[in-house]
């Protein structure tokens, strides 16, 4: 079986080497990804963090329930270079095939529904600095073991900049299609990109969504290369978001019981990948999604999402609605987090329903290694062990992004590290 899966660094990675050369064998895969590392070592270019298990160039034809080939309708699509929301505008009253997703299995949680007896849980960072210190430590301790995110209220960036970040975000997909289109590219060296879709030329159906990206590498990213539409706001947003992911990984270090620099002492949140979704109006949401269920394979992601509803996440086999707060951050665990705290904290699956009224904007921010660290270590935390043995082995960035998308399953990423696995001295398997 062929199968990978595809993130924004796959997306970079179809577009430079074609799909049958990372196909080819586990051996080459790896060599091709190190290659790729050298040449681009911008790792938190990632700007699109949801998996796709791909083997077939297929999507649904909701019509007669066949599978059809999708590939040269989106290659046509992607030529386009006007996204999602060209195409809504354009006034589709029925969306392309390559956007019909399968319906959802029943060993699936059931449905686009949620339960709406369980509540994310929402911590007030009120006075974490000072008096509230320790309540705000267990309650990030205990919403990252059971739930793997959280809504952050009162952390301290000022309204009027995550507004101005959304509304800039929408200010650049809503302007002239010849002007955002100077930034549409698959190129890894561009560092201000816009792409749709996120998987388009892959073999998965496509999602509701464009997206405008920025990889701040190490911090360091010239204001010049931002659209000219919503520099400010970049700015002004990175600034503050970088330091809300300072502090929170001293909360984290502590949360987890360790020395409050412990995080940042082995680098693992040193860069910051910026992705500004819009997920336009969709007139037919029943059939496609905004993004399709994943885990972010970040150490850590902050997101800013708008008023209008659809992300979910999946807590005890249910699909949970996080509704929007005004004024409020949502923190999520992602991966190789739960890999360094042996599981103590956790990843959590999510996705975005695709919405009759939009467009809905959010903006995500992952956090990553810096450049420097693509080929350092990271295992689970010796201090977490006492004598439990650790589940996972060490990795680093470049062979953990590389079996992400080697494998297609944001499932079985993180299990395939498992040192029980029988798979912990071969990282590179294919899952024939
Ligand atoms: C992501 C993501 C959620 C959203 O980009 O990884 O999960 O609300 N986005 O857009
Ligand atoms: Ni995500």
């Amino acid at each position: 079986m062929n199968s990978f899966s595809f993130n924004h660094l796959s997306y970079i990675f179809a577009c430079h080497f074609g799909y049958g050369l990372l196909s080819s064998s586990s051996l080459s895969l790896i060599i091709v990804f190190l290659f790729i590392l050298i040449r681009f070592p911008m790792i938190s270019t990632v700007a699109s963090m949801e998996v796709m298990v791909s083997n077939a160039s297929s999507s649904f034809d909701p019509e007669d329930g066949s599978n059809y080939d999708s590939a040269n309708d989106m290659k046509a699509f992607d030529e386009t270079k006007g996204g999602v929301k060209g195409l809504a505008d354009s006034g589709v009253i029925k969306i392309p095939r390559f956007f019909v997703h399968p319906p959802e299995k029943p060993q699936q949680p059931s449905s686009k529904s949620s339960n709406i007896n369980l509540q994310v849980p929402i911590i007030n960072f009120e006075g974490f600095e000072s008096s509230r210190r320790m309540e705000v430590v267990n309650e990030i301790r205990r919403a990252s073991e059971n739930w793997g995110l959280f809504q952050v209220v009162n952390h301290g960036i000022p309204e009027n900049v995550m507004d101005g970040m959304l509304e800039g975000v929408k200010r650049f997909h809503e302007q002239p299609q010849e002007v955002k289109t100077e930034f549409y590219t698959r190129d890894a060296d561009q560092r201000v990109k816009f792409f749709t879709g996120a998987l388009l030329l892959t073999k998965e159906p496509a999602i509701w969504r464009d997206t405008v990206a920025f990889d701040f590498k190490d911090g360091k990213l010239d204001p010049q290369l931002f659209p000219a539409i919503m520099r400010e706001e970049v700015g002004e947003y990175f600034r503050h978001v970088t330091k809300i992911g300072k502090a929170l990984s001293e909360l984290l270090s502590e949360a987890l019981g360790l020395r409050s620099n412990y995080l940042s002492s082995i680098e693992c949140m040193e860069t910051q990948s910026l992705v500004g979704h819009y997920y336009p109006a969709c007139p037919q949401p029943e059939l496609t999604f905004g993004t399709t269920t994943h885990s972010d394979p970040s150490f850590l992601t902050i997101l800013l999402q708008d008023n209008k509803g659809g992300l979910q996440v999946l807590h005890q086999n249910q699909w949970v609605d996080v509704p929007p707060l005004q004024g409020a951050l949502l923190v999520n665990i992602g991966d190789l987090m739960q890999l360094i705290t042996n599981d103590r904290f956790r990843s959590v699956e999510h996705r975005v329903l695709a919405g009759e009224v939009g467009p809905r904007i959010s903006l995500a921010s992952f956090f990553f290694p810096s450049t420097a660290n693509t080929f350092k270590p990271y295992g689970v935390i010796q201090e977490l062990l006492s004598d439990d043995t650790p589940i996972y082995r060490a990795t680093h960035l470049a062979e953990f992004m590389g079996q992400y998308m080697s494998t297609g399953s944001y499932i079985s990423t993180l299990s395939h590290f498992k040192v029980s696995s029988g798979q912990a001295c071969s990282s590179t398997e294919d899952t024939d």
